[in-house]
């Protein structure tokens, strides 16, 4: 673990001392610390990874925030939203209450997210519009988090071009929240603070959840290197987290009530590779978690390369561990795989996909698809376009390459046109649509599980609630149902939702 965070507040606090004059906006801060590298946090240490369970929140910062209000912005997956929830957990301990006000807010907090550019642009235009709030409300501390803020040329954009913003902590800072709220507080200057390589375990750090479903992260960083794909950069080296304390808190969950977990990793799959005391791998801990009184289990998000025979045989003793797969493809032609050295080709993603329909015949599938990746030919394009057809995904998120600075796919020739990018995607997501209502067809007449998330967002008249499989089923119903599991029969399946009609209002019993 590098602290390069902590050299760089003692040099801004050496420096402040110089400059006590010196406005935020006239400083150029890059020339006093070096900003987070992505070159640095490729290094992949040998150093063990320690896990703390002491409490974050120091003793003075326990009530620093009563009468007072939070936001935060979330962008981007599951773990950010998960890394959102810890952070309103530690700002709750320390008084703060939750707004979705912005005018109302003592702090905003931007978690943000890297993956495509357009998500990057989504912040800097918010970031333009709380620039007007903070002239208004001087008081008000805005942080920039998530993994923008492990990128380089971000913090120095921000820096540069955005010296409003108070805090800019990284993806592995996020415990540190309680302190850097302290050093804003009370210092003058922006207070940044972005490890390159990745920190410790922090357990027991307070979380926020809310309503029936909860994610529970198994691990933490992503060692795949996939070329296009800057998340091992921004989330450091694969670490898992101990079996026990893991499970010790999906049995709290559990007492508590929840009625859906989703465990948490980059590559879940991968889960327990680094650990050199205990031989204990992802399906194991499903295998031990299956025992617990959690009615649905669901894990995200898997890569093919690991899904094990052993995962296989314990995701087929079903009982809570639902029938659903999230396996990311990314291509379906071999050579384009290469250049994105996924590590599989398309006979092995194929291979896996007949192992697993073995097993668990009613498995549904899902997946990630890039178009347009350097190099990527028509008959390759088709080649994904064949495997879609060949494996029947239900869905799939399909994405056209965002060139990532630092990646290696980055320095390969952007070569594809914008114009021919869009019409694979097109042709892609028309195809995925053909199929899904195909697949959802199959459901006409059957009666199955859900669980009632609340009234519709498109539609209050109805209810809405999910399958094993993920599904969107709408029905009415009353809304006193929500949370709780029913039986739907399917009357008019369509592309993005099963319309169906309630079996019985008495919940259903889930065995
Ligand atoms: N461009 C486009 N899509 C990307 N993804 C990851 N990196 C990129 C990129 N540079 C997609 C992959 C991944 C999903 C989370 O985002 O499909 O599985
Ligand atoms: Fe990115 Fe590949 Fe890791 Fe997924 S497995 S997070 S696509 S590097």
């Amino acid at each position: 673990m590098t602290g390069c965070g902590k050299e760089v507040e003692l040099l801004k606090k050496e420096l402040t001392l110089l400059d006590e004059k010196q406005t935020k906006s006239d400083k150029d801060y890059s020339i006093y610390f070096q900003p987070p590298s992505l070159k640095d946090a490729k290094k992949r240490g040998k150093e063990d990874i320690a896990v703390h369970y002491e409490s974050a929140i120091p003793e003075d910062m326990k009530t620093v925030g009563t009468g007072k209000k939070y936001l935060i912005r979330t962008y981007g997956c599951q773990m950010n939203e998960h890394d959102t929830e810890v952070m309103k957990g530690m700002l709750e301990e320390m008084g703060y209450e939750s707004t979705e006000e912005k005018l109302d807010a003592d702090i905003i907090l931007l978690n943000t997210c890297a993956i495509r550019e357009n998500a990057e642009d989504k912040v800097f235009g918010e970031l333009g519009h709380l620039k007007t709030l903070k002239q208004q409300k001087p008081g008000l501390i805005l942080g920039v988090c998530g993994c923008m803020s492990q990128e380089e040329s971000v913090v120095n954009r921000i820096m540069q071009k955005h010296a409003f913003v108070d805090i800019i902590f990284g993806t592995h800072n996020i415990h540190r929240l309680p302190v850097l709220l302290k050093e804003a507080y009370y210092g003058k200057e922006m207070v940044v603070e972005v490890w390159s390589k990745e920190g410790d375990i922090i357990e027991n750090l307070p979380k926020k959840r809310e309503g029936m479903k909860a994610w529970v992260n198994i691990m933490y960083g992503c060692d795949k290197f996939c070329t296009y794909c800057i998340v091992p950069y921004t989330r450091g080296k694969e670490r898992s987290r101990r079996p026990h304390d893991v499970l010790a808190e999906i049995r709290d969950l559990a007492r508590q009530g929840f009625k859906e977990i989703t465990l948490l990793g980059q590559n879940v799959n991968a889960y327990g590779k680094d650990f050199d005391d205990i031989s204990y791998s992802f399906g194991d801990l499903m295998d031990d978690v299956r025992k617990i009184d959690i009615p649905r289990i669901r894990f995200t998000t898997s890569h093919p390369r690991d899904f094990d025979d052993r995962l296989i045989e314990v995701l087929a003793k079903r009982g809570n561990l639902v029938e659903h797969i999230h396996l990311p493809v990314q291509s379906g032609n071999t050579e384009v795989l290469k250049l994105m050295s996924r590590k599989y080709s398309r006979e092995h993603y194929l291979d896996l996909v007949r192992k697993i329909r073995v097993a668990i015949p009613d498995a549904m599938l899902t997946t990630d698809i890039i178009v347009g990746f350097p190099g990527e030919t028509e008959e390759q394009f088709q080649d994904t376009l064949s495997l879609v057809r060949e494996v029947r995904y239900d869905s799939a998120f399909t994405f056209i390459y965002s060139p990532r600075d630092g990646t290696p796919a980055a320095a390969m020739e952007d070569n594809v046109p914008e114009e021919v990018k869009k019409d694979r995607l097109k042709r892609l997501n028309d195809l995925l649509n053909v199929i899904s209502r195909e697949q959802n067809e199959q459901l006409r007449g059957q009666t199955l599980e859900v669980l009632v998330e609340g009234e519709s967002r498109t539609n209050p008249d109805v209810l809405a609630g999910r399958t094993r499989t993920n599904k969107l089923v709408h029905f009415r119903g009353s809304k006193e149902l929500a949370g709780q599991f029913v039986q739907v029969t399917i009357t008019e399946p369509q592309t993005w939702v099963l319309k169906g009609e309630l079996v019985t209002s008495q919940p259903a019993k889930v065995v």
